[in-house]
């Protein structure tokens, strides 16, 4: 999978990339990430990417052209599958919704920042906005580094255990089950007996029943989704 992520602060992307299993895709080359300055886009002398708003207001809107020669550079040298805008005002991403992005072969992702972006652009390039929940962030790179790990983590062969992935929280609609690991007993707080039993029968109901229990206590809403 090919990412390329249009941002004015490309060093926003350096922590997030750089580690953990993001990092290790991209060892893999299962995963390719491209980060663009919109900045260099820009034909003005000054390199500005944003203007005031026409009919007044509060607040910069990024300019239309700097964005549009990067997006149409990308789309002359292959077809994407998706141009996606992170906004506030987006589809709220969901498990569902990475796990669709996570078949696509390319993919570009777009951070606003200000007041937004021109409305042409959304108008004429975005295929798809998203929104990683009900609360605005200063700019779109926080959520676009959100969307991209939730979609790198499981393409197949990024994590090592194939099945892990599968296990996660809402992957059945679902939230995960309580984990433990050594000590068996710490200051007398005990791990549940049944998972040192080896009986993974008994193992595996008992895991069922808590991620139900636990789903049925936080999350209900879970339970009656399509996802
Ligand atoms: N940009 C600003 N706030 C956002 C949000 N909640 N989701 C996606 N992009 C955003």
């Amino acid at each position: 999978m090919r990412i390329d992520i249009l941002t004015i602060f490309p060093e926003m992307f350096e922590s997030p990339f750089g580690h953990s299993i993001v990092k290790r895709a991209q060892n893999k080359g299962i995963v390719e990430i491209f980060i663009h300055n919109i900045r260099d886009y820009s034909t003005t002398k000054n390199k500005n990417v944003d203007d005031y708003a026409f009919g007044g207001g509060a607040g910069m809107v990024m300019m239309i052209e700097p964005i549009a020669l990067c997006i149409e550079k990308l789309k002359s040298e292959r077809a994407y599958n998706e141009i996606i805008y992170m906004s506030p005002d987006g589809e709220l991403l969901n498990q569902a919704m990475a796990n669709h992005i996570s078949t696509f072969e390319n993919i570009i992702i777009l951070c606003g920042h200000y007041k937004g972006i021109d409305e042409r652009i959304r108008e004429a390039y975005i295929t798809k906005e998203i929104s990683i929940g009900d609360y605005v962030l200063s700019g779109g790179e926080l959520a676009a580094a959100v969307l991209c790990d939730s979609i790198i983590r499981i393409i197949p062969g990024v994590l090592n255990d194939e099945t892990s992935a599968l296990s996660d929280s809402f992957q059945n609609n679902l939230l995960s089950p309580p984990v433990y690991t050594r000590p068996a007993n710490y200051k007398e707080m005990k791990v549940p007996e049944i998972l040192l039993s080896g009986n993974d029968k008994e193992i595996q109901k008992w895991k069922m029943q808590k991620a139900l229990e636990r789903t049925a206590l936080r999350r209900p809403n879970l339970m009656s989704e399509e996802q």
